[in-house]
Parts: C-alpha cells; sequence; structure tokens
C-alpha cells in the first residue's frame, strides 16, 4: 500500500537509499531535510512489514521534480515503481504542475527504459550533472493540473 512518509520513515527510507544506489545515493541528513520539507512529497510503499519502496518528489512552482524514486531489489518488477511515478503523476496534478520532471544518469539504463515506458522523454544532456562526473539525462512528462488546483482550469 502506498502511503505518505514521516518523519518516523527515516530509517527506513534511508535504507532503501543504500541498497538501490551506490554513488548517488542521499545523505541521511538530506533525506530528514526532505521528510521535513514543506514543498517536498515523500510517498512509500508499505506491506505492513516493512518499506518495499519510496519517491522524494520536491515542487518547484509548475514543475514537480522526482528526487528519487527506488524499490528494494527483491520487489522489482511487481509495477511499484510505476505505482509510485503514477501516484506522483496525481499530486503533481492536484498541486496545479504541469510538469513533472527528473534527472537520470545516461548509464542508468535500466531506470531510462522504465522512465521511456511511463512516458517520459529526454530533452537534454546535463554534462557533469553528478559529483562523480557522469552526465545525466533530463527527462519529463506533461500532465493537466487539476480543476481547482493552483493553475488548473476553475469552475
Ligand atoms: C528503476 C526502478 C525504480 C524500477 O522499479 P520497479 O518497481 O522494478 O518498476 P516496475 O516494476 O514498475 O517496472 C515497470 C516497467 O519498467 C521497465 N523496467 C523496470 N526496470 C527495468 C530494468 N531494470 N530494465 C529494463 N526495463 C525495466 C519494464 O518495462 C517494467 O515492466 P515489466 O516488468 O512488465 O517488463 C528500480 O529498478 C530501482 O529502484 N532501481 C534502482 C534505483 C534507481 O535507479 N532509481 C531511478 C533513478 S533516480
Amino acid at each position: 500500500m502506498l502511503r505518505r512518509a514521516t518523519p518516523a520513515d527515516l530509517e527506513a527510507i534511508y535504507r532503501i537509499e543504500i541498497a538501490c544506489f551506490k554513488e548517488r545515493r542521499f545523505r541521511r541528513d538530506h533525506v530528514d531535510w526532505i521528510l521535513r520539507n514543506e514543498r517536498a512529497v515523500t510517498l512509500v510503499e508499505d506491506d505492513g512489514q516493512g518499506v518495499a519502496g519510496a519517491i522524494m518528489l520536491l515542487m518547484e512552482g509548475q514543475v514537480c521534480r522526482v528526487l528519487s524514486v527506488a524499490t528494494m531489489p527483491e520487489h522489482r518488477r511487481k509495477h511499484l515503481g510505476t505505482e509510485m511515478m503514477k501516484a506522483a503523476e496525481d499530486e503533481a496534478r492536484r498541486r496545479g504542475c504541469a510538469q513533472v520532471r527528473l534527472e537520470v544518469s545516461t548509464r542508468n539504463y535500466g531506470a531510462i527504459e522504465f522512465y521511456r515506458g511511463l512516458g517520459y522523454k529526454t530533452d537534454g544532456v546535463l554534462y557533469g550533472y553528478y559529483s562523480w562526473g557522469e552526465d545525466a539525462y533530463s527527462m519529463l512528462r506533461s500532465v493537466t493540473p487539476a480543476e481547482g488546483s493552483p493553475s488548473g482550469p476553475h469552475r
């Protein structure tokens, strides 16, 4: 079940970062900052036994930025990642965003396939984007702001 994370999920989310990212993982204090940030939204996949995946979003005006999305290795290819991305898009629409954006390492072939399958398009290459020198693709998907949301149609 997908639910909104709270600061009490810090250790579980940090464990996901450690298990899923080699170089590009967030530090614990950065995850804590995201969990407490009013402009950020973190959702976790929790089956009652533990947290199997997490997605962290930052709302930047009309852009919803995916800071991180990860599924624990033993839970992959069960469409949890898809569910988290769809929930991110719903959250973006509710908040009046017109785009969901993300950056992905040009070497992260699995994630690139995952995003492409969800309809994300590459709109640029960010050379040396990561601190260790790897390049990233900038990818985006347009979404329609929900009716009644800050930039959506009003009745
Ligand atoms: C990328 C990631 C989040 C996908 O999570 P997931 O829960 O396995 O994704 P889903 O099961 O929803 O995958 C949906 C579809 O995406 C594609 N896909 C997912 N992972 C893929 C991979 N490694 N290689 C190729 N295609 C892949 C497939 O088409 C898949 O559908 P299928 O299983 O029916 O073939 C997960 O692999 C992960 O946590 N990776 C490490 C962290 C990371 O790189 N995150 C993204 C960068 S921020």
